[in-house]
């Protein structure tokens, strides 16, 4: 949340599975889509936050089935569980809120009762959060009884369904809704309030988002029934809820259009990425469009011309290099010559490249210090290179920019080393 020195320009808040997630796009080509609008566009002055029902156990597999970006806030467990940056420091004033009117004892002892109920794996157990799956004809009635005898034992809960089969109790301060209202109220607390904010949603967790004032919200093309059910009888008229054309993630880059917050075009949708260009400088935009290109010359998705080559050799310093992540130097024109070679090398193989946590310091007027996390994915699976890149802006000339070195180091190289200080 430190990120940004200032309010956000646009908060994203989304859902996982079936919203930012399409689990019926192997490709994950509408997710690829997002993630190049984010990182080019947004990841500057914007924040990503994720809000999911999963555990930190399953929404970290996830993460490594699918190429999600890296969040600035993840909130988990339905809103139970907030945690903030990389290291997801976890919000701890939130948890002891949630303990208020709370026992987790009675709530497990009353609902094993209910022969309907069958318990979700232990990871999904949580200290605010117990779940369980239920048959679509059972749930309502379930769900009643089961908080009239809550309620009699004192406790103040919450029950919500989703997905046609997930039932979760949580405390009644918490949810998806709860947890972005309280995020929203810190950020204003810091003069931080970002001056836009998008939920994202496609199921019946996600219907608090919608609820929250002031906030945009989006449920996707493939939204679930309980949610489409739920927005007829709450939200049907209301202007700031849109009901996409788009499923996931598309849906979103949609929303966004939609409801004027930004820039709406992916990269990824530009066939000549020389006419994508920003206003102001962004060498996130730069480098985004740098890999997109490298991977469409490999997939063989461009033509195979020789000025895409001079291009490229016009944006790197003829004395610059690049520092390879198995410890050798290499000219950086050398780089681009054996570039060249690989053209249509991963023709009709699985073979995609994303920027993840792009983030750019001006060291100079003319210069820029870039980091960022380059993924690669292909049939052997993917990697990351942690990148540095040091480049000049060069207004007088047509490609506006020169990459003067690059250094790249494996994230999933060796053990930590101990007693390494520099
Ligand atoms: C995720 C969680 C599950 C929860 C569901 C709906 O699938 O893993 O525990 O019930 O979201 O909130
Ligand atoms: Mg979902």
């Amino acid at each position: 949340m430190d990120r940004l020195a200032g309010p956000a320009r646009l908060m994203i808040v989304s859902d996982l599975d079936h919203t930012m997630v399409d689990h019926h796009d192997p490709e994950n080509l509408s997710l690829l889509r997002f993630n190049a609008l984010w990182e080019s566009n947004y990841r500057h002055d914007s924040l990503l936050v994720f809000s999911t029902g999963r555990s930190p156990t399953l929404y970290k597999e996830l993460r490594k089935e699918k190429p999600l970006l890296t969040p600035d806030i993840t909130i988990m467990s339905v809103g139970t569980e907030i945690t903030y940056g990389e290291l997801m420091a976890p919000d701890s004033g939130w948890e002891r809120f949630l303990d208020r009117k709370w026992n987790r004892d009675i709530v497990v002892a009353e609902s094993s009762k209910f022969p309907e109920l069958k318990f979700q794996s232990a990871s999904e157990q949580r200290p605010h959060k117990v779940s369980f799956y239920v048959q679509k004809d059972k749930a309502e009635a379930v769900m009643k009884s089961l908080n009239e005898i809550l309620t009699i034992q004192g406790l103040d809960v919450k029950i919500i369904y989703s997905g046609g089969i997930d039932l979760d109790i949580l405390p009644q301060g918490a949810g998806k809704g709860q947890a972005l209202a309280y995020l929203l109220k810190k950020l204003k607390a810091d003069q931080k309030l970002p001056l836009n904010t998008l939920a994202c949603g496609d199921s019946g967790n996600d219907a608090e988002l919608f609820s929250i004032p002031d906030v945009h919200g989006v449920m996707v093309s493939n939204a679930q029934e309980e949610l489409l059910k739920w927005h007829a009888e709450n939200a049907r008229n209301n202007p700031k809820i849109f009901l996409a054309n788009e499923r996931c993630a598309s849906g979103i880059i949609e929303a966004i259009g939609h409801f004027g917050l930004g820039p709406n075009i992916s990269p990824r949708d530009v066939e000549d990425l020389s006419t994508c260009k920003t206003n102001n400088f962004n060498p996130g935009h730069e480098l985004v469009l740098f890999y997109l290109l490298y991977e469409r010359w490999r997939r063989e998705e461009v033509e195979q011309s020789a000025a895409t080559i001079e291009t490229m050799k016009k944006i790197t310093s003829h004395n610059g290099v690049l520092i390879h992540p198995f410890g050798v130097e290499h000219p950086l024109h050398e780089c681009i010559d054996a570039f060249a070679m690989s053209y249509g090398d991963k023709k009709g193989k699985q073979f995609r490249v994303w920027l993840d946590r792009v983030s750019s310091t001006q060291v100079h007027p003319d210069a820029w210090l870039v980091k960022f996390d380059k993924w690669e994915m292909s049939d052997e699976g993917r990697r990351c290179c942690l990148t540095t890149v040091v480049l000049n802006t060069k207004k007088d000339t047509a490609e506006g920019l020169m990459l003067v070195h690059v250094h790249q180091t494996w994230m999933d190289g060796f053990a930590a080393q101990q007693n390494w200080f520099f």
